[in-house]
């Protein structure tokens, strides 16, 4: 198997940051084994095995990668059967640190338990018991709040969970909890968002104040989008017969949001925005339809109304004078919102310490507390000793799956990251980003691929052939995405630079197929004469397909049929 000219200069540049951003399937992690293997072998500089730290997704990933790495280097062997270098690091990749960032993090942690006051025979604990320890942690807050009796919590209650029930209470304090885990430094984070808030609280000049002119200017940007849209529609239909009302509805409408684009604040935008309005769409007689651009205005009259309206119900409700004192009646809530949360991580984390179980967070932040050893006024985190040895001790670091790192584990990362001594190499596909419900933040992966694009800090190196699929899937899976993927929606540009593109070597030599859908319309049921529960549907509907691919020559094993689970679906499945 040969290497693309890019993949080659991901596994041989040396002495940089490396970032590999690809799609699916373009060799990225093989790149990744492969330059394991040559700095190993590498004849001037050669890195053992136990230099490197290799941080993957799953434990799955994680073990496969071992076997690939020893895999290579026992070929090498075979070839070099004499070489005691070599027969050594196959034996030293097997106690590599090679794992997920929760294995490495529990690894760290049981080896300096010491310095954490914490029993280093403590386990991870199943998902029942944790929800039952925080079941009684959330209890005992809020006992402990009613009992203070408290304004700030009377006044929370009464305003976010009105009436008998707590579960709203307990909802709201769990999700602010949650996400404040997702920060190294939770304290930090708490105490600006409080000052920011306590800023537009006090802020004399309300309209002019950051917060607001970042809420007018997106407002404005979307509005400009819809202006540069018109302009466009304007110069289509110049010279065309418009039909009379179209005209005139073109004209106020134009009218409206050239008004709204030359305001310049908050204030200024929410009068014109309130004080006029988007004309209903005048109804067209079968002549008016005729007219080649009825359809074009339709959509961008219905497009503006939509956003105004948007704007109108949910930014600019009210003067800013008015937001203004509502912020400022919101602030001491906020407050209590916060001492809530943070008193909740403290009494968790007793309960957890007296039943001796944590959570996978846990072991992120108890790792970071090792690590860190102090953070600045900025937020800013500083490696502890112990950080520093390990950055010495490690001479590479790698992370698969890089996109979807969140900021706990990125600071991490950043602690056993020293200039001069070590450097790092990460791949990953923003596309691919899936954990943002558990606060990973693909653009911590935007962010280095920029600077490492300017050739700050490192090199950033893009893989476009795609070794996994045949043309026919990636033809489809680029015209699928390139529908609906956008920077506003995805993180990247769906579009010919960033698609899918088979490359030489893969297999797109063998294969002519096309990709199909097969549409399961809920209506047409009846012309199938099943039951209309959708799962027996469905599935007679792929019988019938595969039945005409046999009657094409297919035989039953070239066929393959993926379920996203099995629960109740393969047993009608088997029946057919
Ligand atoms: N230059 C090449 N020639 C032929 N096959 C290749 C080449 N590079 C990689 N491959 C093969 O392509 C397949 C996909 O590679 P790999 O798993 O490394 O992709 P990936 O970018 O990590 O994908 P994912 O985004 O899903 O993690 C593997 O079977 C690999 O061996
Ligand atoms: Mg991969």
């Amino acid at each position: 198997m040969n290497y693309t000219k890019e993949q080659e200069q991901a596994i041989f540049l040396r002495d940089k940051n490396i970032m590999v951003s690809a799609g699916a399937g373009a060799g990225k992690t093989r790149v990744l084994v492969s330059r394991m293997a040559e700095l190993i072998m590498d004849e001037k500089n050669p890195v053992e095995a136990d230099r490197f730290l290799v941080m993957t997704f799953t434990n799955a990933a994680a073990a496969e990668m071992k076997e690939r790495i020893s895999l290579d280097l026992e070929e090498r062997l075979a070839k070099d059967p004499e070489n005691h270098y070599l027969r050594k690091q196959i034996r030293k990749i097997r106690q590599a640190d090679i794992s997920t960032v929760h294995s490495f993090c529990n690894h760290l942690i049981r080896t300096h338990y010491n310095e954490l006051s914490i029993d280093p025979s403590f386990r991870i604990g199943e998902e029942g018991e944790l929800f039952l320890l925080r079941q009684q942690a959330i209890e005992q807050l809020l006992e402990e709040a009613y009992a203070s009796g408290r304004e700030s919590f009377v006044k929370f209650a009464e305003s976010y969970a009105p009436g008998k029930s707590d579960k709203v209470l307990e909802e709201l304090v769990g999700d602010l909890y949650r996400f404040s885990r997702s920060f190294p430094n939770a304290s930090f984070w708490f105490e600006k968002t409080k000052q920011e808030a306590l800023q537009l609280a006090e802020a004399k000049e309300w309209d002019n104040s950051p917060a607001v002119m970042l809420i007018f200017l997106k407002a404005k940007k979307e509005l400009l989008q819809e202006k540069e849209a018109l302009s466009k529609l304007l110069k289509n239909i110049a010279g065309e017969e418009v039909p009379e009302k179209y005209g005139v509805l073109l004209q106020d409408v134009s009218e409206y949001v050239e008004a709204l684009s030359q305001t310049e604040s908050y204030d200024a935008y929410y009068m014109v925005l309130s004080r006029g309005s988007v004309p209903a769409f005048p109804r067209a007689t079968k002549k008016d339809k005729e007219w080649a651009d009825y359809e074009i205005v339709k959509e961008w009259h219905q497009e503006v109304k939509e956003l105004l309206q948007k704007q109108k119900e949910t930014v600019f409700t009210a003067p800013a004078e008015e937001l203004q004192r509502e912020a400022a009646g919101i602030y001491p809530l906020l407050e209590e919102y916060i001492v809530l949360a943070q008193r909740f991580e403290e009494i968790y984390l007793a309960y957890k310490k007296e039943k001796n179980v944590y959570d996978f967070d846990d072991l992120e932040h108890f790792a970071l507390e090792l690590l860190v050893d102090h953070y600045d006024k900025g937020g800013q985190a500083y490696p502890s000793e112990t950080a520093k040895t390990l950055a010495k001790k490690y001479k590479m670091i790698f992370v698969d799956e890089y996109q979807d790192t969140n900021l706990v584990q990125e600071t991490i990362l950043e602690m056993l990251s020293e200039k001069d001594n070590n450097t790092l190499f990460t791949v990953g596909d923003v596309k691919q980003s899936i954990y943002r419900f558990r606060q990973a933040r693909p653009d911590l992966f935007l962010r280095r691929n920029e600077k490492y694009h300017n050739e700050e800090e490192g090199v950033s190196i893009e893989l476009r052939d795609n070794f996994r699929s045949a043309p026919g899937v990636l033809c489809f899976t680029n015209y699928v995405f390139s529908r609906l993927m956008e920077r506003d929606f995805g993180g990247v540009d769906y579009n010919e630079e960033t698609a899918l593109r088979a490359g030489e070597g893969g297999p797109m030599l063998e294969d002519k197929e096309t990709s199909e859908l097969l549409f399961f319309v809920k209506d047409s049921v009846q012309t199938l004469e099943e039951a209309p529960e959708d799962v027996v549907t469905e599935t007679a509907l792929i019988t019938k397909r595969i039945q005409e691919l046999i009657e094409e020559g297919y035989h039953y094993g070239d066929i393959v049929i993926l379920l996203r689970s099995g629960a109740g679906r393969m047993e009608p499945m088997a029946e057919f």
